[in-house]
């Protein structure tokens, strides 16, 4: 297993920059699937776990929702996933940008554990790097997903290629006019699974 340590003292730097908040919540509305879209997907009473939810954006527009992450302080439970516990099952889990650190063993061993807290019938929604920028990230293909969903039990309901509006995060990004824009493609597939 990668140690934990060396990836979130790396996270710790690359995710702080100046403009770092700012840009971030943005980019959860320039992003085509993975970002507030998936709000239209989860009702308001559901449970949802965020796990990696960095700066807790979505908290304050599904209140039931406990975020966690090692080095964000927003965080509900300052935490790594695989340090979490609890005794409670989610009708969503949100796993964005976030199961793509470390090896294969690693993501498939927080997969299973993740799997322990969804309910039956229950959505997980990912964001996950098809290629590995960083040297502790994971490049994930569709296959992947395939593979993962047969062994865990889950069907899958979305597998996409993720698009983003302003992906090179131009400062003057025009935001009121997005609706005439044409999106790209970024490195990141979008999925959601329902587990059966
Ligand atoms: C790229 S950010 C994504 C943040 C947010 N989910 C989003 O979509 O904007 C990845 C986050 O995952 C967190 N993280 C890294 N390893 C983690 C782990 N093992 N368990 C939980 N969170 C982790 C990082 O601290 C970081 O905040």
């Amino acid at each position: 297993m990668i140690p934990q340590d060396l990836i979130n003292e790396h996270l710790t730097v690359s995710m702080k920059r100046p403009t770092g908040k700012k840009m971030r919540d943005k980019s959860l509305r320039w992003v085509v699937h993975s970002g507030y879209k998936i709000l239209d997907k989860i009702g308001t009473d559901e449970k949802i776990l965020d796990i990696g939810c960095g700066w807790n954006l979505f908290k304050p527009h599904r209140p039931n929702l406990i975020g966690i992450d090692p080095i964000f302080d927003e965080a509900d439970v300052k935490v790594a996933f695989q340090d979490f516990e609890t005794t409670e099952k989610f009708d969503v889990i949100l796993c964005l940008g976030v199961l793509h650190f470390g090896t294969l063993e690693d993501i498939k061993s927080l997969i299973e554990k993740l799997t322990g807290m969804i309910k039956p019938g229950g959505k997980v929604f990912w964001r996950c790097a098809t290629e590995s920028e960083i040297w502790y990230q994971y490049a994930w293909t569709k296959q992947m997903h395939y593979d993962f969903v047969k062994e865990f039990n889950y069907t899958i309901v979305e597998l996409e290629d993720e698009y983003m509006f302003n992906k090179n995060f131009d400062p003057n990004f025009d935001e009121e006019s997005m609706a005439d824009q044409q999106p790209e493609k970024i490195a990141r597939l979008y999925a959601q699974w329902v587990k059966n």
